[in-house]
């Protein structure tokens, strides 16, 4: 089945999959997929590491993870990186996490960028350091006219935030004349949005145990299906995503309809 995926194009990484591929239904694939990479920590203590090198290792999770979406040629995935909450954080960790996300772009950029994917940064980007925020911005303007997986990453995001911002802007609008109150519906709302042009989000994945959305993607997940798994973010492979978009083919969604078959 994955050659009649692929046609006469077959990437590079899918022929090293393409067994693992053979149990997925193309026409059965979610367009947007967003995971919350939760477990670094508790991987990295449950092998008596610290903390910081559960997230090391979780960069090459994700990293696989995006060639899976590469490859079955998915059309949008976000994934949680930095939430407005996880400020909390003791100050060596978030700096750690900041140097980690500025490491990750330098190196990987080339590679995303030959692999056609569009890089975007969903949150208050423009509250990380100069330089993390400079970075993301050229990421983002390098690889603006790729065609293939629309690769987003929430940095600094909160699900809640995203929905005021989009407010503020709205009523900004309003106020001074450009838009009519009673025009407002849900097209309007998903513009104002940090997704705004994205589908909306058809799979959440979620590792490591927790059964929550912890503040993403609020609006965008309101028909989503949940996956959850007790895998740690760091040992999520590129099986473990085959198996939940297996899963995923063989919901029945109704979307407030009745059942389908
Ligand atoms: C959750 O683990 C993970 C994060 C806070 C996000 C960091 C994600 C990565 C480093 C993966 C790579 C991402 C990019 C963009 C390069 P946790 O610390 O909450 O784990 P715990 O719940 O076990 O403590």
């Amino acid at each position: 089945m994955w050659k009649k995926m692929f046609g006469g194009s077959v990437p590079q990484t899918a022929w090293v999959q393409a067994p693992l591929y053979d149990r997925i239904d193309p026409g059965r694939l979610p367009g947007h997929v967003a995971i919350i990479m939760d477990g670094n920590g508790r991987w990295a203590k449950g092998k008596g590491l610290i903390r910081t090198a559960g997230h090391t290792a979780g960069v090459n999770a994700l990293k696989q993870v995006l060639k899976v979406a590469i490859d079955l040629r998915i059309q949008a995935l976000t994934v949680y990186a930095f939430s407005t909450e996880n400020w909390k954080r003791p100050h060596a960790e978030v700096d750690f996490l900041m140097k980690l996300f500025s490491e990750y772009l330098e190196r990987e950029i080339n590679e995303m960028d030959e692999d056609n994917v569009r890089l975007q940064f969903i949150g208050r980007i423009d509250e990380l350091s100069t330089e993390l925020c400079r970075q993301a911005k050229s990421a983002q303007k390098r690889t603006e006219h790729n065609t293939g997986v629309r690769f987003n990453v929430a940095m600094n995001y909160g699900g809640q935030d995203e929905l005021i911002r989009a407010m503020h802007s709205i009523a900004a609008e309003v106020a001074d004349g450009r838009l009519a109150a009673d025009s407002i519906d849900e097209t309007i709302l998903e513009n104002h949005l940090d997704t705004a042009g994205l589908p909306p989000v058809d799979l959440v994945i979620r590792t490591s145990g927790d059964l929550r959305l912890s503040n993403f993607l609020l609006w965008q997940t309101a028909y989503a299906e949940f996956w959850f798994t007790k895998t740690n973010w760091p040992d999520f492979t590129p099986a473990c995503f085959v198996q939940a978009l297996e899963d995923f083919g063989r919901r029945d969604r109704r979307f407030g309809g009745l059942k389908n078959k």
